[in-house]
């Protein structure tokens, strides 16, 4: 089992490609309340779940939700690809306003596993492309998480870590 020390309060951000799991673990470790996902911000500024052109707004949305929570002492998990450096240090940026850790969860799992989990969904339609370049962003990103300014880089590497995986919270006094 391997065991994710992450403070109290904290911004979780799960990094990882399409079909890695950062939902269902997300389902797994936290509670609802304390998720924001991409998907569901763009669903409530766009009535669409995938409309890409509204990832703008709906991050700019799913940020001020996480400010606040954050400024409320409420423990926060970014559910959202988070492989581009501009989208992490969005977090980063966020987190370090309301004086809170940043910690990132990387979910790494085989490139053809996800692919095979998102062809069975029919709410994921994009091209085998789309997910080597997400793969290719991943692997640029280990290098730069941690000078990037998360406290803490847990890496769970293939399906039984991930399963394996157990959350602690650290008390922060
Ligand atoms: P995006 O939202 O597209 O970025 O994907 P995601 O990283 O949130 O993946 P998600 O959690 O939605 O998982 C994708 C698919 O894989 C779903 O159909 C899950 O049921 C399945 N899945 C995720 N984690 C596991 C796991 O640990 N075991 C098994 N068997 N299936 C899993
Ligand atoms: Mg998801």
């Amino acid at each position: 089992m391997s065991t994710l020390d992450i403070p109290e309060l904290a911004l979780v951000a799960l990094v990882g490609i399409s079909g890695s799991g950062k939902s269902t673990f997300a389902r797994r470790h936290f509670a609802p309340s304390q998720v924001l996902s991409s998907d569901a911000f763009r669903a409530m500024v766009a009535d669409d779940e995938n409309d890409q052109s509204a990832s703008a707004d709906a991050f700019e949305a799913l940020h001020h939700v996480a400010a606040t929570r954050l400024r409320r002492g409420r423990l926060t998990v970014v559910d959202a690809t988070n492989l581009q450096p501009h989208a992490r240090a969005a977090l980063v940026r966020v987190a370090r306003e309301q004086d809170v850790l940043p910690v990132a969860i990387v979910l790494d799992v085989p490139e053809a596993l996800a692919w095979e989990r998102t062809g069975a969904r029919a709410d994921r339609t994009f091209g085998r492309q789309v997910l080597a370049r997400m793969q290719r962003d991943l692997r640029r990103s280990y290098g730069q998480l941690a000078r990037e300014g998360f406290r803490k880089v847990h890496v769970l590497r293939g399906v039984d870590e991930i399963d394996a995986a157990e959350i602690r919270y650290e008390k922060l006094f």
